[in-house]
């Protein structure tokens, strides 16, 4: 498959957040991707299911809600109600990952789970085939704008490896400190999904960021 570029809106003008989705929806970005923290799982609180809500509304694109929250179980049908189309949640904060992934399922949605840079995706073995979409954290989830860690692409390989041993469709997302330099690489292990915050939104032209994102072949 052709890769799909997802804008974080972490990085975006939080005070100008209509224009900056109005960028969004002239671009070629793929999905809008909605960093949720709860400065619990992780040291950082972001924005909430009202703001998801109000985004919905000014977009078309597919809301890609990436929940760095414990126990998400708790929130999956708010996050539906609020116009989440797919949800990952952190296999480091799901002690019931399978019956949680099955409940986003059944709500009509994408499900996919994360994993941090610590975390192998040989832990995924078991889950995989339930599976839509696995996030492979690039940086330690948290905040926007860190540096990719290398051994990412590692992981890419490995996750590819074990999808065809498991029989899996799953695709593969890339998130944290991804820019025009390190993108080729992660496309050509097999990468799938590309999330972009600093990249794109702290760029001079965020289109032409997201359209040179989206070019690479
Ligand atoms: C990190 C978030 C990322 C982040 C990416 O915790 O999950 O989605 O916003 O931002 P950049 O591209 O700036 O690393
Ligand atoms: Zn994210």
């Amino acid at each position: 498959m052709k890769h799909l570029i997802a804008p974080s809106m972490l990085a975006s003008d939080f005070s100008n957040l209509e224009s900056e989705i109005k960028m969004i929806n002239k671009s070629e970005a793929d999905w809008l991707h909605l960093d949720i923290m709860d400065g619990e799982f992780v040291p950082n609180i972001s924005f909430g299911i009202p703001v998801v809500q109000a985004i919905s509304q000014h977009t078309n694109k597919p809301l890609d809600v990436h929940l760095m929250i414990q126990k998400p179980e708790r929130y999956i049908e708010d996050f539906k109600n609020a116009g989440a189309n797919i949800i990952t949640i952190h296999f480091e904060a799901c002690t019931h990952l399978h019956r949680t992934i099955n409940l986003i399922k059944k709500e009509g949605m994408k499900a996919g789970v994360a994993i941090n840079p610590h975390t192998s995706p040989n832990v995924l073995a078991d889950i995989l085939i339930d599976l839509d979409l696995v996030c492979i954290m690039s940086v330690n989830p948290g905040f926007g704008g860190q540096f990719f860690i290398e051994n990412t692409y590692r992981k890419v390989t490995l996750l590819n490896n074990l999808k065809k041993e498991c029989n899996s469709n799953a695709i593969i997302q890339i998130d944290g400190g991804v820019d025009i330099n390190n993108a080729k690489k992660l496309i050509q292990c097999g990468a799938n999904v590309l999330v972009a915050g600093s990249s794109v939104f702290k760029s001079k032209n965020p289109l032409q960021t997201i359209q040179e994102l989206k070019n690479i072949n």
